[in-house]
């Protein structure tokens, strides 16, 4: 039989070792083993305006459905209802390389970041998930660019909305809601003569153009709305109808309280919740509000359209616009963007929020009367070619002329300007 010779180390550490002796060499330290990698903490950077109390309601519940699903939230909220503020803060962001992951935006400015080549591509998740086939096409218009999907859209509101609250009203001897012009004006007079504020209003560009959407509407009606707003034809913008529709705006005037100058719109909204006016002109985020203050509509306070504009929708869509970022930061990007398009979430965000879902297969059960009423007329206006992007919020032209279009309605609501120069300045600030 043969003999194996094991080396002399070897069996002078089994003789050591059976002595109980310990070996004395130091072993080659072995490797400590290796720890698995810490997951990356998933979070998204939000930029956005929804600071007053509705609006935070409604952004609390995508925080929340985020966290739930481990993806933290890291709030960049910049105040100023219609986005400008905001979209000044975002400059400077993208200026210094450092963009979002996600901006709350609105209609034209997404298609400009688009068009600079700053948003990502959301595709692969918007195929996955058909979004195709259940965003309505009048937005699609806006979270689309070169056949990409930029953006989410989280809802859709509408600029032609009147609030008031019923107590005023019934005190005032306001029994039915106005549908046409006259009726709106005699109403405020009867508001103001009980001793109420006829129209809650904030003195900024944005809320004067708001309800600018709605006069024009009321005015001249779709088409009129379409060519002058939309297409900036000169010759509806210098015409009569809009003359008019200026002339309006100063009769609105007239029913606003004195310290109405820079004075937000939440405010305003709860100039009317609390009594103290009767009538504000707002899009229908100011609901949210009402709810937040816990106010039963057909109870407490009352909606109904612009007289004059039933049947018509201006509407615009808060999307978030999804920037490119890191192949880190793709993760919570990809499940934000899935969050927000969630039917489910789309239903409970939005009866929240004052706004109607930006998908058409979510019923409309959980939502109160205004918001049914909402998403039927959102519906028909769409199905009647009535529906029109509003150019107070970005859904008309692009932010330069609607800056310009709001420097003019402004001045003239401050009464720095006649009816008639108003309408020669809109057709100077079309062509810019
Ligand atoms: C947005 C709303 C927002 C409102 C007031 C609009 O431009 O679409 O979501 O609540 O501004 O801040």
């Amino acid at each position: 039989m043969k003999h194996t010779l094991l080396p002399v180390f070897v069996l002078s550490a089994i003789v050591l070792a059976a002595c109980g002796k310990k070996e004395e060499a130091p072993a080659p330290a072995a490797p400590a083993p290796a720890a698995a990698p810490a997951p990356a903490p998933k979070a998204v950077e939000v930029l956005h305006w929804w600071t007053s109390g509705g609006e935070a309601a409604a952004l609390g519940v995508l925080k929340q459905d985020l966290e739930k699903q481990g993806v933290s939230w890291n709030d960049m909220p910049v105040a100023g209802g219609g986005g400008e503020a905001a979209m000044t803060a975002l400059r400077a962001r993208v200026t210094a390389n450092n963009p979002p992951t996600a901006v709350q935006m609105l209609g034209f400015d997404i298609l400009d970041w688009a068009k600079q080549g700053a948003l990502g591509d959301l595709n692969e998740l918007a195929a996955k998930e058909g979004w195709d086939n259940t965003v309505p096409a009048a937005l699609q218009a806006f979270s689309k660019h070169d056949g990409k999907w930029i953006a989410a859209p989280v809802n859709v509101h509408s600029t032609n909305w009147v609030w008031a609250n019923k107590a005023v009203l019934d005190k005032a001897g306001v029994t039915e809601l106005p549908t046409n012009w006259d009726d709106f004006i005699k109403a405020l007079d009867k508001v103001q003569k009980s001793g109420a504020i006829g129209l809650a209003h904030g003195g900024q560009p944005w809320q004067e153009a708001t309800l600018f959407d709605g006069v024009v509407l009321a005015t001249g009606g779709v088409d009129f709305y379409k060519k002058a707003l939309v297409d900036k034809d000169p010759a509806a913008l210098g015409s009569d109808t809009m003359k008019q529709a200026f002339d309006r705006m100063a009769q609105l005037k007239k029913y606003v309280d004195k310290d109405f100058s820079n004075r937000d719109w939440n405010l305003a909204s709860a100039m009317v919740i609390e009594g103290k006016a009767g009538f504000q002109i707002m899009g229908d985020w100011a609901k949210g509000e009402f709810l937040n203050a816990k106010k039963v509509p057909g109870q407490d306070f009352l909606c109904f359209r612009v007289p004059g504009t039933q049947g018509m929708v201006s509407f615009n869509s808060d999307q978030f616009a999804m920037f490119k970022v890191g192949d880190d930061a793709k993760e919570a990007q990809t499940l934000l963007a899935s969050a927000i398009m969630n039917p489910t979430f789309q239903s409970a965000f939005n009866v929240v929020k004052g706004s109607v879902p930006a998908r058409t297969d979510v019923p409309d059960t959980a939502f109160d009367d205004c918001g049914k009423k909402g998403m039927k007329d959102l519906a028909e206006a769409n199905t009647a070619g009535t529906l029109v992007g509003s150019m107070a919020h970005g859904h008309a032209v692009p932010a330069s002329t609607k800056n310009a279009f709001y420097d003019v309605i402004t001045q003239h609501f401050n009464g720095k300007m006649k009816s008639a120069d108003a309408v020669k300045a809109m057709v100077k600030a079309a062509a810019e």
